[in-house]
């Protein structure tokens, strides 16, 4: 009897597979409303230090699809990754500059980096990158989510003004607790009517108070009143794309921004890391948390941390995999890359699905502005199916993980977007033959007009960044003449 309770004993660690939470050395004061990382780094130093490596670059040529910031130094550029963007986002600041994600050390810094469109809605941009978001919108009042850019900024301490996710945004600074720090957010996970949550539900919520969609009402004037995460309707586990378009359809005051192509005004979707996952994924089945994975435990001399330095797992050598999946690093890496070629594939495939259409639309409007006449009815119907190609098409091509974190889910989502997008276009196409407006078997896409000289830094078009389908299907349906990108 003893000898199999010893035997229980030994195997129960591997058996549940999640090691146990490192020890919590030192336990000293910390100021309420602390934000200076190097005070909490007084007493924690070693998750300081690791929180720090944020900053430096990684190693190049582990990840094939998230370059973001690594030692060769290059910029990636969603744009010239995923050409058909440029089509899709023509007419606000993502069709300008959009870059891959890089270190949480660059977040507040980039906003500065960035082609200045992107900081067009003003003060509410701080939401996701700044701790002194809830304190500045405490004194200025809603006002401060639409004050002009700059002058939002200037209310950050000037010491500072560069400070991204910190300490007092995860941790309470008296028991280091897990904590939230955004008013918005807590709005938002009000609505999925959960009260109380799990550590290991929580080691999600911290990284979702970002990591999450969200939209940006606008007024009359097009000024910014709010920030709100289009979660209505939907619960913990379950938060859908068709809920969230649904939400997006549904508030006029949602539409924040004109796409110039369709002249349509659109919503719009911001990296869905903590829906997608949520979404009844494998590993938030198997109760995995975000920290699982992207802030595996490591050894630093003889203690025990969890590793503060936020990054792509692949680039990490899949350290935080092996506890699970311990039989061949070089196996696993394959099944991760090729749930990212399947994926790559259909986004390819939905994204110049749903540009096609916008072209077609195009054209369609140029039509009617000359006076011919459309049946609109199929034209209204059209423009139904677009937006539900559309907002599925940006959801996954915005989510981060190109479709590991959910791969089911992602496909169901593209597979969706491509039915709607050749729905709308037959319907548009027969909305144009009924109107003897005579369009080309194959329409072209212009890609250079979207892709030349973006912004003031005149960005272009980097062939070599592209990202083709790892299959060569595309190429078949929309080859490069027809792309138009030389
Ligand atoms: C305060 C907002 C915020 C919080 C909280 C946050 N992130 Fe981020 N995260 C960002 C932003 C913004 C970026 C992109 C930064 C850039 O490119 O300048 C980012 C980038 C990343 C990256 C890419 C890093 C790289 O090297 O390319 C990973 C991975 C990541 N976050 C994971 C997480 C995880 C896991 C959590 C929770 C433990 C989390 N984040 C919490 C805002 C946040
Ligand atoms: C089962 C492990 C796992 C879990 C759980 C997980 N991720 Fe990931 N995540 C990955 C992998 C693998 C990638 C793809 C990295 C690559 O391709 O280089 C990734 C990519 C990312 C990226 C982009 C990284 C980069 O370098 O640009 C971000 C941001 C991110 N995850 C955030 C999150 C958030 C937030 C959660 C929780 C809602 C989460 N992840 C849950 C494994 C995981
Ligand atoms: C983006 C969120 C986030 C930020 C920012 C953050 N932490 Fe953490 N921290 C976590 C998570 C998640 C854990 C794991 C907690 C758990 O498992 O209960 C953790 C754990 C810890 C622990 C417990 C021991 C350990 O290593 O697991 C300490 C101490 C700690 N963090 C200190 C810090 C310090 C100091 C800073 C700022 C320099 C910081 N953290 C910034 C998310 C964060
Ligand atoms: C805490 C344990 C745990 C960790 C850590 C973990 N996994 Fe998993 N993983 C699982 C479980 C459980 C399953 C489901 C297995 C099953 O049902 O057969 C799974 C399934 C998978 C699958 C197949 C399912 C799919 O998504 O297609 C892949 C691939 C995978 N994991 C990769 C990874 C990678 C890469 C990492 C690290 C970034 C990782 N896992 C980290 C527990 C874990």
């Amino acid at each position: 009897m003893h000898r199999i309770l010893l035997l229980i004993a030994i195997l129960m660690p591997i058996i549940s597979c999640s090691p146990d939470k490192p020890e919590m050395v030192k336990v000293g004061t910390i100021q309420d409303n602390e934000y200076e990382p190097s005070e909490w780094g007084r007493i924690y130093p070693l998750e300081y230090e690791s929180w720090l490596k944020t900053k430096e670059m990684r190693t190049p040529g582990l990840s094939k699809y998230k370059k973001g910031w690594d030692t060769d130094n290059i910029i990636w550029d969603k744009l010239s990754e995923f050409p058909y963007m440029a089509i899709l986002f023509n007419g606000m600041g993502f069709g300008i500059e959009y870059n891959e994600p890089r270190g949480h050390y660059y977040m507040r810094k980039d906003q500065d980096e960035i082609d200045q469109s992107r900081t067009k809605a003003g003060g509410v941009c701080l939401n996701c990158k700044s701790p002194y978001m809830d304190s500045l919108t405490k004194i200025y009042g809603k006002d401060f989510y639409s004050m002009p850019w700059k002058d939002a900024i200037s209310k950050i301490p000037v010491k500072h003004k560069d400070l991204g996710a910190s300490c007092m945004d995860c941790h309470d600074n008296k028991t280091m607790d897990l904590k939230t720090n955004r008013i918005a957010f807590q709005e938002g996970i009000a609505k999925l009517s959960k009260k109380d949550f799990s550590r290991q539900e929580k080691r999600i919520l911290v990284c979702a108070q970002c990591h999450v969609t969200y939209n940006i009402p606008k007024n009359d004037k097009g000024q910014s009143i709010g920030l709100v995460h289009p979660w209505d309707e939907s619960s913990w586990g379950n938060i859908s794309i068709e809920n969230i378009i649904k939400q997006i359809k549904n508030n006029p005051s949602y539409l924040e921004w004109k796409q110039t192509v369709t002249g349509f005004k659109l919503g719009f979707i911001r990296h869905p890391e903590f829906e997608l996952f949520t979404k009844q994924s494998v590993h938030f089945n198997a109760g995995l948390a975000c920290a699982d994975c992207h802030m595996p435990y490591k050894r630093v001399g003889s203690s025990k941390i969890s590793d503060h330095n936020l990054m792509s797992p692949i680039k990490d050598n899949l350290k935080a995999c092996v506890t699970c999946h311990p039989k061949s690093e070089e196996r696993l890496k394959n099944q991760v890359l090729e749930i990212q070629n399947c994926v790559v594939s259909l986004l390819n495939r939905a994204g110049y699905a749903t540009a096609t259409v916008a072209k077609l639309f195009e054209t369609a409007n140029k039509q009617i502005e000359q006076g011919k006449k459309i049946d609109m009815a199929f034209y209204d119907s059209a423009k139904d199916f677009y937006l539900e190609a559309f907002y599925r098409a940006i959801y996954i091509g915005a989510e981060n993980s190109v479709g590991f974190h959910n791969s089911s889910e992602s496909s169901r989502i593209l597979g969706d977007s491509i039915a709607f997008a050749s729905k709308a276009e037959s319907l548009l196409r027969q909305a144009l033959t009924k109107a003897s407006i005579d369009i080309p078997k194959d329409l072209p896409l212009e890609l250079s007009k979207y892709l030349k000289e973006r912004g003031t830094k005149k960005l272009n078009f980097k062939p070599e960044q592209e990202v083709k389908d790892p299959y060569k299907n595309q190429e078949k349906l929309i080859p490069d003449d027809i792309k138009g990108i030389q």
